[in-house]
């Protein structure tokens, strides 16, 4: 592998050359499916052509060589892999402060519902959250975009649900907004005023249901802050009659779904993803058979977040190969979040799903990438390498797509770009 010729500034025609693989996954404009999560449409030896941040042409170097024109700027991929930026599709990336502590508390012994069920977890968060400014969360979530970036990832959906109450709800969406407009990582919103119980509520909680519903769901929505309204639907958390009054209203309020499903036990997530036609369940950690025939009967699409399982010290992962084989369009990403999952990195998740969920190199890069897509709505903007496309793309350190999973804990992304670009380029 020889140096790339890096430069910065955007031109309106770019050309990428010199790919080992220029891995596409290019192919029917919809969710991919069965056999169909191990076709990756590679193109050995393939290069690019990107015009005002649209690819414009994929093709072999031989077929684009010709057509490339004296001005345009060449990145010179130096024989590695480029493919599609990552979408991560399940992400909590605006918060204050960390939790350091409970991690050293469950690395004791504690567990991640015994630090909850005494104040801490989730609620912990809020209350420092709510306690920082506008621009402080901004700051901080400046820094993790930062890091979604040099992993390789492009697009990510971000959920709010750190403020749980109406005016730190409204703060958490604008913080996403405002990143999404001066950074370049995009930024999809969902609204996740339902992920825990206030402290201030804990004895009435059918109160802080009707305050999502009747307050917190018509200024959302009247404001434009969220495309997607979640909610955390578990034992001790949101009951599935819970759920389905706030994500019903939330469907009122013209908002698509997602719910948080069977991670800490079997709670009938699924079958109410199912029954409320929503685009997404995720987690599914505890889903039964029955929960998995109901989410390919509804075209739900699950969203599998191994990290938090590995990071919780937990060893029960959801059953991607049986979902792959009921013909469900799998959706990996990290559940980026300062309890449950603390990494953004999703070469770490590739990883985890090749060694524990058993799923190929290939069928994870699917699912971390056009699969993700279209389980946001952006399924034909971004999560591939065809012609009029977003130009968002990735050049690794690595001449075969499958090291991305295979060698672990450390960063392959070495030029990232969005949009035609330079959003990241690493050192060399
Ligand atoms: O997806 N399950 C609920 N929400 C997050 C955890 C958030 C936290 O612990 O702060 C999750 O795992
Ligand atoms: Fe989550």
């Amino acid at each position: 592998m020889g140096f790339g010729l890096w430069t910065l500034n955007l031109s309106e025609a770019l050309v990428v050359i010199n790919c080992s693989q220029l891995v596409t996954l290019g192919g029917a404009a919809r969710p991919r499916t069965g056999a169909l999560m191990r076709e990756l449409a590679i193109i050995e030896d393939g290069a690019m052509i990107v015009r005002d941040g649209r690819i414009e042409r994929v093709g072999p170097r031989s077929e684009i060589e010709s057509l490339i024109e004296a001005d345009a700027e060449v990145v010179d991929a130096g024989g590695r892999v480029c493919m599609p930026g990552f979408v991560d599709a399940h992400t909590h990336p605006v918060f204050a402060g960390t939790r350091a502590d409970e991690y050293e508390q469950r690395a004791a012994g504690a567990t991640y519902q015994e630090i909850a069920a005494r104040g801490g977890g989730i609620r912990s968060t809020v209350r420092r959250t709510c306690a920082a400014t506008l621009d402080e969360l901004v700051d901080a979530g400046r820094r993790y975009s930062r890091w979604f970036l040099q992993t390789g990832t492009t697009t990510i959906e971000a959920k709010s649900g750190y403020g749980l109450s109406i005016e730190n709800e409204l703060k958490l969406l604008r913080a996403v907004r405002q990143l999404n407009n001066e950074t370049l990582l995009r930024y999809v919103p969902t609204f996740l005023g339902a992920h825990d119980i206030p402290d201030e509520y804990r004895e009435r909680r059918a109160d802080y249901v009707a305050l999502i519903i009747e307050e917190m769901l018509p200024r959302v929505a009247q404001e434009g802050l969220a495309e997607y309204c979640d909610a955390f639907c578990e034992e001790k958390v949101f009951t599935v009659e819970e759920t389905r009054r706030i994500l019903t209203a939330a469907r009122e309020h013209g908002l698509r779904l997602r719910l948080h499903a069977d991670q800490l036990s079997l709670s009938g997530g699924a079958e109410l993803a199912a029954e409320l036609n929503a685009s997404t369940a995720d987690h599914l950690e505890h889903t039964d058979a029955a929960g998995i025939a109901a989410l390919k009967k509804a075209g739900v699409q699950p969203v599998l977040l191994p990290a938090s399982v590995y990071a919780l010290g937990h060893t029960r992962y959801p059953a991607a190969r049986e979902m792959i084989d009921a013909g469900l369009a799998v959706v990996l990403a990290t559940d980026f979040n300062p309890g449950s999952s603390p990494t953004p990195a999703i070469p770490m998740i590739l990883s985890i799903a090749c060694t524990h969920l058993k799923m190929s190199p290939a069928e994870a890069l699917t699912a971390a990438t056009i699969n993700a897509a279209y389980s946001l709505g952006r399924g034909r903007e971004t999560g591939s390498l065809e012609t009029g496309k977003r130009a968002d793309f990735v050049v690794h350190d690595c001449a075969d797509y499958r090291e991305v999973a295979y060698f672990f804990g450390l960063e392959h992304a070495r030029a990232v770009y969005t949009g035609g670009r330079l959003a990241y380029l690493r050192e060399a």
